[in-house]
């Protein structure tokens, strides 16, 4: 009797969309960069969905995100000055304010009502500047159960794009499988799946449990929009929170920033430094684990197990999550 090949089962296609397609990015808040990378009165150029925007800061400090080409004749205003809190074009002297209207042409000519930039809902927040992908924010960012002013932070970009989008990254967070085995924590008791909660923007859940050299861990974690991880709460009974914003320059490549809080002990300011450090490296060291994986996968959601409940409910989560991309036509 002739041996019968077996057919495989086909896996199930249950991809997110990836970030560009369609024309269309997840409406999430993305870092744009470090707030110190853009003085008072400064002016900066970076990429962003693939276009251009800038960020600028009035006199104030006040920054704004706009899309970089000028309306006139298409310059790119990361070259511009800052004149009187608006930013001024380098070709023609156009200027524009942070609500991306322009407030004067260089000539004296009246300004055409369409000159004007996209501005985008633009926050600042862990050390970094945001800008929100759509007209209006569809979800705030979080802030720590702690004062903010009893707080110290931490806070860079790691020298490393990751070449996937941001949403790729976020998987990890409702990953069980992934977490023990990568990562090395082993849960208290039974994966919490049924006790994660989830919004339309964001989905969190207590983790507890041990890390390999034994450390107690008793935290929050969680994903907000589709580029934030937050995680707060104790390791070895000491209190630290910390955010993992990701950037998108463009399609398939994320920018990764890192945001450590600790409680400041005035009493002990090299006590609370070695935190500080000793938890930003702990993170650099998740990261740097995950760096391998990332960059070889090919990643889809294959063939799933019990223990990918979460996980496969995030895919949802992403599937279903709100994508536009109203600067399009500016940045571009
Ligand atoms: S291109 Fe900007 S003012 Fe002309
Ligand atoms: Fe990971």
């Amino acid at each position: 009797m002739n041996a019968v090949a077996e057919v495989p089962i086909p896996r199930r296609t249950l991809a997110p969309p990836k970030e560009g397609e369609d024309g269309l990015f997840t409406q999430s808040w993305y870092p744009i960069c470090l707030a110190e990378e853009v003085g008072s009165g400064e002016v900066k150029g970076f990429d962003f969905l693939g276009g251009r925007i800038i960020v600028m800061r009035d006199a104030d400090g006040r920054p704004s995100v706009l899309s970089a080409y000028c309306p006139h004749m298409g310059a790119d205003l990361c070259t511009g000055e800052m004149v009187d809190g608006a930013v001024r074009c380098p070709f023609h002297f156009w200027r524009y304010g942070p609500d991306g209207k322009c407030v004067a042409t260089g000539s004296g000519d009246p300004v055409p009502p369409t000159a004007k930039l996209f501005a985008f809902p633009t926050a600042e927040k862990y050390g970094c500047i945001f800008a929100f992908n759509g007209t209006e924010p569809l979800f705030e960012l979080p802030d720590f159960p702690k004062p903010p002013e009893g707080l110290v932070w931490k806070v860079g970009e790691w020298n490393i794009r990751m070449p996937v989008d941001p949403w790729v990254i976020c998987c990890n967070t409702p990953d069980m499988q992934h977490i023990r085995v990568v990562h090395g924590i082993e849960l208290d008791g039974e994966d919490p799946h049924k006790e994660v909660r989830w919004t339309p923007h964001s989905m969190t859940y207590n983790l507890k449990g041990a890390m390999r050299d034994g450390t107690r861990l008793d935290y929050e974690i969680g994903i907000h929009g589709t580029t934030i991880y937050v995680q707060h709460g104790e390791l070895g009974g000491r209190w630290f929170g910390f955010v993992a914003p990701m950037g998108l320059p463009q399609p398939g490549v994320t920018r990764l920033f890192f945001a450590v809080a600790v409680e400041d002990d005035p009493s002990d300011p090299e006590g609370t430094k070695a935190f500080l450090d000793a938890v930003y490296d702990l993170e650099i060291n998740v990261a740097t684990e995950d760096l391998p994986i990332v960059e070889h996968a090919r990643f889809k959601p294959g063939t799933l197990t019990k223990s990918d409940r979460t996980l496969a409910r995030f895919f949802q989560y992403l599937r279903e999550y709100p994508r536009a991309n109203p600067a399009g036509e500016f940045i571009n």
